[in-house]
């Protein structure tokens, strides 16, 4: 049955923004809603999947079922510790979430004042961590899908981030349309893979995205049975 398609898997998806602290009180961070990861939790949960969410910082309610467990972070750094944690026991690892490339080489332990006659005030940053391409490197079993948001040059970079970040699929996202992106309900995109064509889809709901992703994942299953 379609509900049970995915039965037995484990589906590990981030989603959400990072956030980096640049004192107390303030820190850098980007404008996911978290809307894409949730689609995928929600298709994935109704396929049958057990879903293991690493989020950031969302917009969107995460719903309460007995097959998906929660898991919460703030930090690039910390968002690859927990995401490491289940990697193993995953199948597949969807890398929704909207990561910090940097971060403030240093944390400041109080509020940065600013001082009289200041007019310019530098942070220093130090690059993150890239976590899809950590564990695409260590991927054995794992099929790992990315996201690529790109405003120019939309399929040449994709087809980059999918070689660099060793992923099987990158799901490439022209931000600079309108209905598309950071915020909205709707995505056109277009599906990367190695030694294929690119596959362009219409505009289409997240959620419908969503199921076109983990039915992607299904069919892969489905074939190496
Ligand atoms: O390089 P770029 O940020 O465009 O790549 C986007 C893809 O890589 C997304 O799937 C995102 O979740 C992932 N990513 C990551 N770690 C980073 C930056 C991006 O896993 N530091």
């Amino acid at each position: 049955a379609n509900q049970n398609r995915l039965a037995g898997k484990t589906i590990l998806v981030t989603a959400g923004g990072t956030r980096e602290a640049i004192d107390p009180v303030r820190f850098i961070g980007n404008r996911s809603s978290g809307k894409m990861g949730l689609a995928v939790v929600q298709a994935a949960l109704a396929a049958g999947a057990k879903v293991i969410a690493v989020i950031g910082q969302v917009q969107v309610e995460f719903p309460n079922h007995p097959n998906l467990m929660v898991k919460k972070v703030t930090t690039t750094a910390e968002m690859l510790a927990t995401t490491a944690a289940s990697f193993e026991k995953a199948d597949a690892l969807v890398m929704a979430a909207a990561v910090a490339d940097f971060r403030p080489a240093v944390v400041a332990d109080q509020k940065i004042k600013k001082q009289i006659s200041q007019d310019e005030l530098t942070i220093s940053l130090v690059k993150n961590p890239d976590i899809l391409a950590t564990l695409g490197a260590k991927k054995n079993h794992q099929i790992v899908m990315g996201f690529a948001a790109e405003t120019n040059d939309l399929l040449q970079n994709a087809q980059v981030k999918l070689a660099k970040k060793h992923a099987d699929y990158i799901v490439a996202n022209d931000v600079s349309q309108v209905g598309s992106g950071f915020g909205v309900a709707t995505d056109q995109v277009t599906i990367l893979q190695p030694n294929r064509a690119p596959e362009k889809w219409p505009l289409l709901s997240k959620q419908e995205v969503g199921e076109r992703l983990i039915n992607i994942l299904a069919k892969r299953w489905q074939q190496s049975k």
